[in-house]
Protein backbone atom coordinates (compact mmCIF):
# COMPACT_ATOMS: atom_id res chain seq x y z
CA UNK A 1 0.00 0.00 0.00
CA UNK A 2 1.31 3.68 -0.73
CA UNK A 3 2.76 5.44 1.89
CA UNK A 4 -0.14 8.39 2.10
CA UNK A 5 1.77 10.61 5.55
CA UNK A 6 0.50 14.03 4.97
CA UNK A 7 3.24 16.50 4.02
CA UNK A 8 4.42 18.20 7.57
CA UNK A 9 4.48 21.85 6.08
CA UNK A 10 0.20 20.85 5.20
CA UNK A 11 -0.64 20.22 9.03
CA UNK A 12 -2.19 22.92 11.53
CA UNK A 13 1.12 23.87 13.41
CA UNK A 14 -0.70 22.83 16.82
CA UNK A 15 -0.20 18.89 15.55
CA UNK A 16 3.14 19.56 15.69
CA UNK A 17 3.46 22.11 18.64
CA UNK A 18 5.72 21.56 21.73
CA UNK A 19 3.40 19.79 24.92
CA UNK A 20 4.20 23.36 26.46
CA UNK A 21 2.93 24.96 23.87
CA UNK A 22 -0.13 22.88 23.57
CA UNK A 23 -0.99 22.75 27.33
CA UNK A 24 -0.67 26.71 27.38
CA UNK A 25 -3.50 26.85 25.23
CA UNK A 26 -5.77 23.76 26.37
CA UNK A 27 -5.31 25.79 30.24
CA UNK A 28 -5.97 28.94 28.44
CA UNK A 29 -9.41 27.77 26.59
CA UNK A 30 -10.63 25.64 29.42
CA UNK A 31 -10.61 28.61 31.63
CA UNK A 32 -13.31 30.04 28.77
CA UNK A 33 -15.05 26.94 28.25
CA UNK A 34 -15.61 26.26 32.16
CA UNK A 35 -16.93 29.92 32.11
CA UNK A 36 -18.94 29.84 29.37
CA UNK A 37 -20.45 26.72 31.17
CA UNK A 38 -21.17 28.29 34.54
CA UNK A 39 -22.13 31.83 33.24
CA UNK A 40 -24.91 30.31 30.53
CA UNK A 41 -26.14 27.23 31.60
CA UNK A 42 -27.97 26.99 34.95
CA UNK A 43 -27.53 23.51 35.49
CA UNK A 44 -23.55 23.79 35.55
CA UNK A 45 -23.71 26.64 37.84
CA UNK A 46 -25.79 24.77 40.34
CA UNK A 47 -23.74 21.68 39.91
CA UNK A 48 -20.73 24.03 40.48
CA UNK A 49 -21.89 25.61 43.36
CA UNK A 50 -23.67 22.52 45.06
CA UNK A 51 -20.03 21.15 44.68
CA UNK A 52 -18.53 24.52 46.13
CA UNK A 53 -16.43 25.02 42.84
CA UNK A 54 -15.88 27.88 40.77
CA UNK A 55 -14.39 28.53 37.38
CA UNK A 56 -11.58 30.84 38.76
CA UNK A 57 -10.02 27.54 40.79
CA UNK A 58 -8.92 25.72 37.99
CA UNK A 59 -5.52 27.14 38.22
CA UNK A 60 -4.21 23.87 36.04
CA UNK A 61 -5.31 21.32 34.54
CA UNK A 62 -5.35 19.02 36.97
CA UNK A 63 -7.51 21.54 38.83
CA UNK A 64 -10.21 19.96 36.04
CA UNK A 65 -10.63 16.88 38.51
CA UNK A 66 -12.48 19.49 41.24
CA UNK A 67 -15.37 19.62 38.68
CA UNK A 68 -18.49 17.64 38.75
CA UNK A 69 -19.35 15.17 35.81
CA UNK A 70 -21.88 15.30 33.46
CA UNK A 71 -23.52 12.35 31.93
CA UNK A 72 -26.24 10.98 29.20
CA UNK A 73 -28.65 11.74 31.66
CA UNK A 74 -28.30 14.88 32.46
CA UNK A 75 -29.00 15.57 28.70
CA UNK A 76 -32.35 13.29 28.77
CA UNK A 77 -33.18 15.36 31.85
CA UNK A 78 -32.61 18.41 29.89
CA UNK A 79 -34.45 17.74 26.62
CA UNK A 80 -34.25 19.65 24.06
CA UNK A 81 -32.26 22.45 24.52
CA UNK A 82 -31.75 23.26 28.33
CA UNK A 83 -28.23 22.62 28.25
CA UNK A 84 -27.32 25.12 25.43
CA UNK A 85 -25.34 27.88 26.32
CA UNK A 86 -26.23 30.31 23.50
CA UNK A 87 -29.96 31.63 22.67
CA UNK A 88 -31.60 29.37 20.53
CA UNK A 89 -31.44 31.38 17.74
CA UNK A 90 -27.63 30.90 17.63
CA UNK A 91 -28.02 27.42 16.82
CA UNK A 92 -27.49 26.75 13.22
CA UNK A 93 -28.10 22.88 13.42
CA UNK A 94 -29.41 20.35 15.68
CA UNK A 95 -28.36 16.42 15.51
CA UNK A 96 -29.59 13.36 17.60
CA UNK A 97 -28.45 10.65 18.69
CA UNK A 98 -30.82 7.95 18.44
CA UNK A 99 -30.85 6.35 22.22
CA UNK A 100 -32.13 2.96 22.24
CA UNK A 101 -35.05 3.41 24.98
CA UNK A 102 -37.12 6.86 25.27
CA UNK A 103 -36.01 10.40 23.88
CA UNK A 104 -33.29 11.13 21.91
CA UNK A 105 -30.43 13.01 23.13
CA UNK A 106 -30.47 16.49 21.21
CA UNK A 107 -27.33 18.54 20.70
CA UNK A 108 -26.63 22.02 18.62
CA UNK A 109 -23.64 23.89 17.51
CA UNK A 110 -23.55 27.91 16.62
CA UNK A 111 -21.66 28.71 13.65
CA UNK A 112 -18.63 28.68 14.90
CA UNK A 113 -18.95 25.14 15.91
CA UNK A 114 -20.17 24.30 12.59
CA UNK A 115 -16.86 25.81 11.34
CA UNK A 116 -14.49 24.15 14.07
CA UNK A 117 -16.13 20.66 13.87
CA UNK A 118 -15.52 20.83 9.52
CA UNK A 119 -11.61 21.88 10.45
CA UNK A 120 -11.14 18.86 12.72
CA UNK A 121 -13.00 16.20 10.26
CA UNK A 122 -11.19 17.91 7.67
CA UNK A 123 -8.04 17.49 9.82
CA UNK A 124 -8.94 13.63 10.78
CA UNK A 125 -9.02 13.31 6.53
CA UNK A 126 -5.72 14.59 6.27
CA UNK A 127 -4.44 12.46 8.66
CA UNK A 128 -6.07 9.42 7.17
CA UNK A 129 -4.48 10.24 3.49
CA UNK A 130 -6.75 12.28 2.07
CA UNK A 131 -5.66 15.60 0.49
CA UNK A 132 -7.32 18.14 -1.45
CA UNK A 133 -9.39 16.67 -4.60
CA UNK A 134 -10.13 13.75 -3.83
CA UNK A 135 -13.28 12.09 -4.19
CA UNK A 136 -14.77 10.41 -0.87
CA UNK A 137 -17.91 8.11 -0.99
CA UNK A 138 -19.59 9.17 2.53
CA UNK A 139 -21.76 5.76 3.64
CA UNK A 140 -22.13 7.04 7.09
CA UNK A 141 -26.26 7.23 7.48
CA UNK A 142 -27.22 11.21 6.79
CA UNK A 143 -29.81 12.77 9.75
CA UNK A 144 -30.19 13.14 12.49
CA UNK A 145 -27.11 10.70 13.40
CA UNK A 146 -23.94 13.38 13.20
CA UNK A 147 -21.56 10.65 10.85
CA UNK A 148 -23.21 11.62 7.86
CA UNK A 149 -23.12 15.92 7.43
CA UNK A 150 -20.25 15.51 9.93
CA UNK A 151 -17.90 13.79 7.31
CA UNK A 152 -19.31 15.66 4.53
CA UNK A 153 -18.68 19.03 5.96
CA UNK A 154 -15.30 18.10 6.52
CA UNK A 155 -14.76 16.97 3.43
CA UNK A 156 -15.51 19.89 1.35
CA UNK A 157 -13.22 21.74 4.12
CA UNK A 158 -10.55 19.99 2.92
CA UNK A 159 -11.44 20.78 -0.79
CA UNK A 160 -12.61 17.17 -1.93
CA UNK A 161 -15.43 16.01 -4.03
CA UNK A 162 -17.87 14.72 -1.80
CA UNK A 163 -20.35 11.64 -2.89
CA UNK A 164 -22.85 12.20 -0.37
CA UNK A 165 -24.52 8.61 -0.67
CA UNK A 166 -25.53 8.27 3.24
CA UNK A 167 -25.97 4.22 4.40
CA UNK A 168 -28.31 1.76 2.70
CA UNK A 169 -29.11 0.67 -0.62
CA UNK A 170 -25.93 -1.60 -1.11
CA UNK A 171 -26.24 -2.38 -4.54
CA UNK A 172 -26.05 1.24 -5.58
CA UNK A 173 -23.32 1.60 -3.05
CA UNK A 174 -20.59 -0.63 -5.16
CA UNK A 175 -22.70 0.89 -8.76
CA UNK A 176 -21.37 3.82 -7.52
CA UNK A 177 -17.93 3.07 -6.09
CA UNK A 178 -17.43 1.47 -9.31
CA UNK A 179 -18.28 4.34 -11.43
CA UNK A 180 -16.97 7.58 -9.51
CA UNK A 181 -14.46 5.96 -8.52
CA UNK A 182 -13.50 7.55 -5.11
CA UNK A 183 -10.51 7.08 -3.46
CA UNK A 184 -11.61 7.31 0.24
CA UNK A 185 -14.79 5.31 1.41
CA UNK A 186 -16.35 7.16 5.37
CA UNK A 187 -18.46 4.34 6.77
CA UNK A 188 -18.89 2.22 9.80
CA UNK A 189 -16.59 -1.18 9.28
CA UNK A 190 -19.59 -3.16 9.73
CA UNK A 191 -21.53 -1.84 6.86
CA UNK A 192 -18.30 -1.94 4.93
CA UNK A 193 -18.56 -5.95 5.23
CA UNK A 194 -22.35 -5.73 3.77
CA UNK A 195 -20.23 -3.64 0.73
CA UNK A 196 -17.46 -6.26 0.47
CA UNK A 197 -20.42 -9.16 -0.01
CA UNK A 198 -22.00 -7.20 -2.35
CA UNK A 199 -18.86 -6.38 -4.55
CA UNK A 200 -18.54 -10.49 -4.60
CA UNK A 201 -21.93 -10.87 -5.26
CA UNK A 202 -21.73 -8.61 -8.27
CA UNK A 203 -18.06 -10.83 -9.29
CA UNK A 204 -16.22 -8.12 -8.53
CA UNK A 205 -12.92 -8.12 -6.84
CA UNK A 206 -12.87 -5.63 -4.18
CA UNK A 207 -9.04 -5.22 -4.50
CA UNK A 208 -9.58 -4.00 -8.13
CA UNK A 209 -11.69 -0.95 -6.21
CA UNK A 210 -10.04 2.39 -7.01
CA UNK A 211 -9.80 3.23 -2.99
CA UNK A 212 -7.25 3.71 -1.05
CA UNK A 213 -8.18 4.56 2.25
CA UNK A 214 -11.23 3.75 4.41
CA UNK A 215 -12.62 5.73 7.86
CA UNK A 216 -14.26 3.66 9.72
CA UNK A 217 -16.12 4.07 13.57
CA UNK A 218 -19.52 4.93 14.98
CA UNK A 219 -18.74 1.45 16.52
CA UNK A 220 -16.02 -0.64 18.11
CA UNK A 221 -13.50 -2.89 15.85
CA UNK A 222 -10.68 -4.43 16.21
CA UNK A 223 -6.98 -4.52 14.80
CA UNK A 224 -8.18 -8.22 13.55
CA UNK A 225 -10.83 -6.66 11.37
CA UNK A 226 -8.38 -3.77 10.45
CA UNK A 227 -6.44 -6.46 9.03
CA UNK A 228 -9.22 -8.57 7.03
CA UNK A 229 -10.14 -4.89 5.68
CA UNK A 230 -6.92 -3.86 4.74
CA UNK A 231 -6.62 -7.62 2.70
CA UNK A 232 -9.84 -7.27 1.12
CA UNK A 233 -9.68 -4.14 0.03
CA UNK A 234 -5.81 -3.42 -0.63
CA UNK A 235 -6.30 0.25 1.03
CA UNK A 236 -5.25 1.16 4.34
CA UNK A 237 -8.01 1.14 6.81
CA UNK A 238 -7.94 3.98 10.02
CA UNK A 239 -9.83 4.66 12.90
CA UNK A 240 -12.23 7.57 13.72
CA UNK A 241 -13.82 8.39 16.83
CA UNK A 242 -16.22 11.11 17.69
CA UNK A 243 -19.66 11.04 20.05
CA UNK A 244 -23.05 13.57 19.56
CA UNK A 245 -22.63 14.68 22.90
CA UNK A 246 -18.80 15.84 22.36
CA UNK A 247 -19.25 16.63 18.49
CA UNK A 248 -19.64 13.89 16.16
CA UNK A 249 -17.23 12.26 14.01
CA UNK A 250 -13.49 13.72 14.83
CA UNK A 251 -12.71 14.07 18.69
CA UNK A 252 -9.86 11.69 17.34
CA UNK A 253 -8.69 10.15 14.28
CA UNK A 254 -5.66 7.26 13.68
CA UNK A 255 -2.86 8.88 11.39
CA UNK A 256 -2.19 6.70 8.19
CA UNK A 257 1.28 6.41 8.69
CA UNK A 258 1.08 4.93 12.17
CA UNK A 259 -2.37 3.63 12.95
CA UNK A 260 -1.32 2.91 16.39
CA UNK A 261 -4.39 4.50 18.40
CA UNK A 262 -6.19 7.89 17.94
CA UNK A 263 -4.72 10.91 18.69
CA UNK A 264 -7.32 12.87 20.23
CA UNK A 265 -7.67 16.43 18.95
CA UNK A 266 -7.07 18.12 22.28
CA UNK A 267 -6.42 21.78 21.18
CA UNK A 268 -10.45 21.35 21.28
CA UNK A 269 -11.16 18.60 23.80
CA UNK A 270 -9.49 18.08 27.06
CA UNK A 271 -9.56 13.86 27.73
CA UNK A 272 -9.29 12.57 31.01
CA UNK A 273 -9.28 8.61 32.49
CA UNK A 274 -11.28 7.86 35.43
CA UNK A 275 -11.84 4.56 37.79
CA UNK A 276 -15.76 3.96 36.21
CA UNK A 277 -16.77 3.36 40.23
CA UNK A 278 -14.94 5.80 41.54
CA UNK A 279 -14.72 8.85 39.41
CA UNK A 280 -11.43 9.03 40.66
CA UNK A 281 -8.94 10.16 37.91
CA UNK A 282 -6.38 7.68 36.50
CA UNK A 283 -2.87 8.26 35.16
CA UNK A 284 -2.02 8.15 31.13
CA UNK A 285 -1.32 4.53 30.55
CA UNK A 286 -4.35 3.19 32.79
CA UNK A 287 -7.73 1.80 31.42
CA UNK A 288 -10.73 3.08 32.30
CA UNK A 289 -13.57 5.68 31.10
CA UNK A 290 -13.07 8.38 28.53
CA UNK A 291 -13.99 11.95 29.76
CA UNK A 292 -14.27 14.83 27.73
CA UNK A 293 -14.17 18.45 28.45
CA UNK A 294 -14.76 20.71 25.37
CA UNK A 295 -12.55 23.53 25.42
CA UNK A 296 -14.02 25.24 22.40
CA UNK A 297 -17.66 24.21 21.53
CA UNK A 298 -19.94 27.49 22.01
CA UNK A 299 -24.04 25.82 21.81
CA UNK A 300 -23.26 22.89 23.92
CA UNK A 301 -20.23 22.96 26.18
CA UNK A 302 -19.59 19.81 28.09
CA UNK A 303 -17.86 19.96 31.01
CA UNK A 304 -16.51 16.36 32.13
CA UNK A 305 -18.36 15.01 29.96
CA UNK A 306 -18.44 10.42 30.56
CA UNK A 307 -18.50 8.68 27.82
CA UNK A 308 -19.08 5.39 29.04
CA UNK A 309 -16.19 4.28 26.47
CA UNK A 310 -13.57 2.13 27.87
CA UNK A 311 -10.02 2.78 26.74
CA UNK A 312 -6.53 4.44 27.74
CA UNK A 313 -4.25 7.20 27.27
CA UNK A 314 -1.51 7.32 25.68
CA UNK A 315 1.41 9.54 24.48
CA UNK A 316 1.50 11.23 21.44
CA UNK A 317 3.46 9.82 18.17
CA UNK A 318 2.74 10.77 14.65
CA UNK A 319 1.57 13.69 16.40
CA UNK A 320 2.32 15.76 19.81
CA UNK A 321 -1.34 15.07 20.76
CA UNK A 322 -2.07 12.16 23.13
CA UNK A 323 -3.66 9.23 21.83
CA UNK A 324 -6.46 7.01 23.18
CA UNK A 325 -5.92 3.02 22.48
CA UNK A 326 -8.76 1.48 20.03
CA UNK A 327 -11.92 1.54 22.06
CA UNK A 328 -12.57 -1.76 22.77
CA UNK A 329 -16.26 -1.28 23.83
CA UNK A 330 -18.58 0.43 25.84
CA UNK A 331 -19.07 -0.64 29.92
CA UNK A 332 -22.87 -0.29 28.23
CA UNK A 333 -21.95 -3.17 25.69
CA UNK A 334 -20.27 -5.14 28.47
CA UNK A 335 -21.62 -9.10 28.51
CA UNK A 336 -21.37 -9.76 31.92
CA UNK A 337 -21.54 -13.78 31.71
CA UNK A 338 -21.43 -16.25 34.65
CA UNK A 339 -19.37 -13.68 36.26
CA UNK A 340 -16.85 -13.26 33.41
CA UNK A 341 -16.43 -9.80 31.98
CA UNK A 342 -16.95 -10.06 27.62
CA UNK A 343 -17.10 -7.54 25.13
CA UNK A 344 -18.34 -8.32 21.42
CA UNK A 345 -14.94 -7.24 20.22
CA UNK A 346 -13.33 -10.04 21.91
CA UNK A 347 -15.91 -12.24 20.33
CA UNK A 348 -14.71 -10.43 16.91
CA UNK A 349 -11.07 -11.03 17.30
CA UNK A 350 -12.11 -15.35 17.63
CA UNK A 351 -14.50 -15.13 14.64
CA UNK A 352 -11.89 -13.87 12.35
CA UNK A 353 -9.10 -16.59 13.42
CA UNK A 354 -12.00 -18.87 11.68
CA UNK A 355 -11.33 -19.10 8.17
CA UNK A 356 -14.95 -20.73 7.49
CA UNK A 357 -16.53 -17.78 8.83
CA UNK A 358 -17.27 -14.03 7.42
CA UNK A 359 -16.79 -11.65 10.12
CA UNK A 360 -21.45 -10.88 10.43
CA UNK A 361 -22.08 -12.00 13.93
CA UNK A 362 -24.85 -11.16 17.10
CA UNK A 363 -24.13 -12.31 20.10
CA UNK A 364 -27.77 -13.14 21.84
CA UNK A 365 -28.26 -14.11 25.66
CA UNK A 366 -30.60 -16.33 27.21
CA UNK A 367 -31.22 -18.23 30.25
CA UNK A 368 -31.63 -22.00 30.62
CA UNK A 369 -32.49 -23.25 33.63
CA UNK A 370 -31.83 -20.31 35.29
CA UNK A 371 -27.80 -19.91 33.91
CA UNK A 372 -26.91 -17.18 31.16
CA UNK A 373 -26.29 -18.93 28.21
CA UNK A 374 -24.71 -17.26 25.31
CA UNK A 375 -25.05 -17.46 21.53
CA UNK A 376 -23.24 -16.66 18.61
CA UNK A 377 -24.66 -15.96 15.31
CA UNK A 378 -22.36 -15.87 12.64
CA UNK A 379 -22.28 -16.84 9.25
CA UNK A 380 -20.59 -19.39 7.21
CA UNK A 381 -18.08 -18.07 4.84
CA UNK A 382 -19.34 -18.29 0.85
CA UNK A 383 -16.76 -21.31 0.18
CA UNK A 384 -17.35 -23.32 3.21
CA UNK A 385 -20.99 -23.81 3.35
CA UNK A 386 -21.39 -27.34 3.72
CA UNK A 387 -23.46 -29.37 6.43
CA UNK A 388 -19.95 -30.47 7.55
CA UNK A 389 -17.71 -27.81 7.47
CA UNK A 390 -20.25 -25.73 9.17
CA UNK A 391 -20.36 -27.75 12.21
CA UNK A 392 -16.27 -27.88 12.13
CA UNK A 393 -16.14 -24.34 11.90
CA UNK A 394 -18.67 -24.18 14.86
CA UNK A 395 -16.36 -26.27 16.72
CA UNK A 396 -13.28 -23.99 16.07
CA UNK A 397 -14.83 -20.99 17.43
CA UNK A 398 -16.04 -22.35 20.49
CA UNK A 399 -13.13 -23.59 20.98
CA UNK A 400 -11.44 -20.17 20.41
CA UNK A 401 -13.79 -18.55 22.69
CA UNK A 402 -13.17 -21.03 25.72
CA UNK A 403 -9.65 -21.11 25.87
CA UNK A 404 -8.90 -17.21 25.21
CA UNK A 405 -12.32 -15.83 27.32
CA UNK A 406 -12.92 -18.90 29.68
CA UNK A 407 -16.41 -19.21 28.66
CA UNK A 408 -18.97 -21.75 26.67
CA UNK A 409 -20.60 -20.15 24.02
CA UNK A 410 -23.35 -21.90 21.74
CA UNK A 411 -22.15 -21.48 18.35
CA UNK A 412 -24.88 -21.20 15.34
CA UNK A 413 -23.26 -21.34 11.93
CA UNK A 414 -25.95 -19.81 9.35
CA UNK A 415 -26.01 -19.50 5.36
CA UNK A 416 -24.28 -16.37 3.90
CA UNK A 417 -26.98 -13.58 4.48
CA UNK A 418 -28.81 -14.90 7.65
CA UNK A 419 -27.49 -12.68 10.19
CA UNK A 420 -29.09 -9.14 10.58
CA UNK A 421 -27.48 -6.01 9.05
CA UNK A 422 -27.26 -2.89 9.57
CA UNK A 423 -26.70 0.35 7.08
CA UNK A 424 -25.47 2.16 10.13
CA UNK A 425 -24.25 0.53 13.25
CA UNK A 426 -24.39 -2.67 13.78
CA UNK A 427 -26.52 -4.04 17.12
CA UNK A 428 -24.11 -6.90 18.33
CA UNK A 429 -25.86 -7.75 21.67
CA UNK A 430 -29.58 -8.90 22.24
CA UNK A 431 -30.35 -9.77 24.99
CA UNK A 432 -33.35 -12.21 26.01
CA UNK A 433 -32.31 -12.59 29.79
CA UNK A 434 -35.52 -11.04 31.16
CA UNK A 435 -37.58 -12.39 28.90
CA UNK A 436 -39.87 -15.11 30.29
O1 LIG B 1 -21.09 7.56 16.34
C1 LIG B 1 -20.17 9.74 15.84
C2 LIG B 1 -19.36 9.14 14.74
C3 LIG B 1 -19.87 9.06 13.47
C4 LIG B 1 -18.07 8.69 14.99
C5 LIG B 1 -19.11 8.52 12.44
C6 LIG B 1 -17.27 8.18 13.98
C7 LIG B 1 -17.81 8.09 12.71
P1 LIG B 1 -22.92 8.68 18.43
O2 LIG B 1 -23.99 8.11 17.57
O3 LIG B 1 -23.30 9.70 19.44
O4 LIG B 1 -21.82 9.37 17.55
O5 LIG B 1 -22.22 7.47 19.14
C8 LIG B 1 -21.08 7.68 19.94
O6 LIG B 1 -20.22 5.50 19.34
O7 LIG B 1 -19.49 6.92 22.52
C9 LIG B 1 -18.69 5.12 21.07
O8 LIG B 1 -19.31 4.23 21.98
C10 LIG B 1 -19.07 4.72 19.67
N1 LIG B 1 -17.98 5.03 18.73
C11 LIG B 1 -17.87 6.10 17.92
N2 LIG B 1 -16.71 5.99 17.19
C12 LIG B 1 -16.10 4.85 17.59
C13 LIG B 1 -14.89 4.20 17.24
C14 LIG B 1 -21.06 8.77 16.58
N3 LIG B 1 -14.07 4.67 16.31
C15 LIG B 1 -20.56 6.36 20.43
N4 LIG B 1 -14.58 3.05 17.92
C16 LIG B 1 -19.26 6.51 21.19
C17 LIG B 1 -15.39 2.57 18.86
C18 LIG B 1 -16.91 4.25 18.59
N5 LIG B 1 -16.55 3.11 19.21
Amino acid sequence: MEDLAPHPGDLDPIEKASHDELQALQLERLKWSLNHAYENVPLFKSRFDEKGVHPSDLNTLSDLAKFPFTTKADLRDQYPFGLFAVPRDKILRIHASSGTTGRPTVVGYTANDIEMWSHLVARSIRASGGRPGDIIHVAYGYGLFTGGLGAHYGAEKLGCTVVPVSGGMTERQVTLLQDLKPRIIMVTPSYLLSIIDEFRKQGIDPRDSSLAVGIFGAEPWTNAMRLEIEEAFDMHAVDIYGLSEILGPGVANECVETKDGLHIWEDHFYPEIIDPETGEVLPDGEVGELVFTTLTKEGLPMVRYRTRDLTRLLPGTARTMRRMEKVTGRSDDMIILRGVNVFPTQIEVQILKCDGLSPHFQIELGKLNRLDVMTVHVEAAPGSTSSDQRQASARELSHHIKSALGISAKIDVAEPGQVERSAGKAKRVVDNRSKK
